[in-house]
């Protein structure tokens, strides 16, 4: 299991213990404005997907969806969620080291906030992600800077496992760059991720050729 918390399926169990959707149940805004590169019919993975509210909105845009995450706490309400929306998304329960990833299957891989992987972790996860897309396939990947210590309102306290902008051109070299910017906004998602907000957007594309095994 990922560094971080001694048992982070039961941390993150009881942190979606209550009712309401911890991280609201509209997607990210930053996945939302970049809706045009998700195209009805791709199929696509939502990593680390929480209570579900980016894979939902994906397969309400005719996307085939497949998410996963550690939490079953998690996964129920993102099961509920899909159905009380009338989607449907394959849902599983799996940690980063327990899903079976797949290589070449998907048209894109979506990672939002998923930055409960220290280094180590991390450095297997983009290389899994990356090698599980198809020639021409998307990453797609919002997070938080270090800046985001200063801010507080959202993220791990841990330096280490935010990202800079030279630490994704580094880990995403292999790839085409398509968009990686590091700005400022106020977030609304939830209880959790609220406020002033210290956040990189990263979008990068497979090249025809390449597998990353
Ligand atoms: C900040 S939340 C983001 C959830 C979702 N991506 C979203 O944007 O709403 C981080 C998620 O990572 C999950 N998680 C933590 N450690 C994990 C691990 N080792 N493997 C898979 N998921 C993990 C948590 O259960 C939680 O849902």
């Amino acid at each position: 299991m990922a560094k971080g918390f001694s048992n982070p399926r039961q941390t993150w169990d009881s942190r979606f213990a209550s009712a309401d959707y911890i991280f609201g149940t509209a997607p990210n805004v930053w996945l939302a404005a970049h809706a045009e590169l998700l195209q009805p019919g791709m199929r696509v993975l939502a990593v680390a997907d929480g209570e579900g509210r980016n894979s939902v909105w994906m397969a309400q845009r005719g996307l085939q969806v497949d998410a996963f995450d550690i939490s079953p706490v998690g996964v129920e309400k993102a099961r509920r969620l899909a159905q009380e929306t009338h989607v449907t998304v394959n849902f599983q329960v799996a940690s980063v080291e327990e899903f079976a990833w797949k290589v070449g299957e998907y048209d894109a891989v979506v990672a939002i906030f998923i930055q409960f992987a220290d280094p180590d972790t991390r450095a297997t996860l983009l290389r899994q992600m990356k090698s599980a897309l198809k020639p021409d396939g998307l990453i797609l990947l919002q997070g938080y800077t270090p800046k985001q210590l200063d801010y507080k309102t959202g993220g791990p306290p841990n330096a280490d496992h935010l990202y800079t902008e030279d630490l994704l051109r580094d880990a995403f070299g292999d790839m085409d760059i398509v968009e990686l910017r590091s700005y400022d906004d106020v977030l609304t998602e939830g209880s959790q991720h609220c406020g002033q907000s210290a956040l990189v957007g990263l979008v990068a594309r497979k090249p025809f050729g390449c597998n990353f095994r």
